[in-house]
């Protein structure tokens, strides 16, 4: 299977198949070019994929040892070391298990002040090193990509965003009780839409209406995920429970 060209849909039955094949597309694309830039997602979906790609990592068929990374998003405002923070997400489950270089390593900060610079800053580097090569996507079920929420404009850049209630609600299960924070910085559609090659992967049946509208409904504001079947090099894995 090629990845290479244009919009391809696949829909595996089980959610541990997303992950594997997912995985391994990823790791094929770090074998091919080590120095690959990464953008990479947090939730729920992402645990099983990168439990996946570490298992290659293991193996020794890839290296992180040159490869970049640049998170989608993380919630404002928050520390890096809070536990319930996207960072510790991804130290958690990625970056501690596998051999990527701390400065290779790019994630919005959540606990500046000046958090206009802070995404300027990020804009600016994700450019400076050329772009990001391949972009994993979850998605959320108010069909929301990174933290751009419905209504979210198609020429967005990296920015802070106010967080929906349903979108909190959906997240909550992080922060143990604790209030979750009320906004986000996220990249945005535009740099998004930047990148050479986009990866969605969607499980579970609370994401059927949310692939649905973004497979088959008009492409809208309304729908942020719908704005990828305007890109040229797609791929959308779902399991069958999302694909209902
Ligand atoms: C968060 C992230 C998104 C992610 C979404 C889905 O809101 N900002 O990038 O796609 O969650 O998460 P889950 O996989 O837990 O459903």
């Amino acid at each position: 299977m090629s990845i290479e060209e244009q919009f391809t849909f696949l829909e595996v039955s089980k959610a541990k198949e997303v992950a594997k094949l997912a995985a391994k597309i990823v790791a094929n694309n770090i074998k091919k070019n080590k120095g690959i830039v990464l953008g990479l997602a947090t939730g729920n979906t992402m645990v099983e994929f990168y439990k996946e790609l570490v298992k290659y990592y293991k193996k020794g068929f890839i290296s992180f040892s040159k490869v970049k990374t640049f998170n989608l998003d993380e919630y404002y405002p928050i520390n890096s070391e809070d536990k319930s923070s996207f960072r510790s997400f991804m130290n958690k489950h990625l970056f501690d298990k596998v051999n990527i270089k701390e400065k290779n390593i790019n994630f919005l900060n959540g606990d500046v002040k000046d958090f206009k610079k802070e995404c300027e800053r990020y804009e600016n580097k994700i450019k400076k090193v050329g772009g990001i090569d391949l972009q994993i996507l979850g998605i959320g079920v108010n069909g929301h990509v990174g933290f751009n929420e419905p209504g979210s404009s198609f020429t967005s850049i990296t920015r802070r965003v106010k967080l929906s209630s349903s979108t909190k609600k959906a997240n909550a299960r992080e922060f143990k009780g604790k209030q979750v924070p009320k906004y986000a910085l996220t990249m945005g559609i535009k740099t998004i839409l930047s990148s050479d090659k986009i990866i969605l992967l969607a499980i579970g049946d609370k994401k059927a209406r949310a692939i649905k509208k973004t497979l088959e409904g008009k492409i809208t504001k309304k729908v942020p995920a719908s704005v990828l079947r305007k890109h040229k090099n797609v791929s959308i894995i779902i399991d069958c429970k999302a694909g209902k």
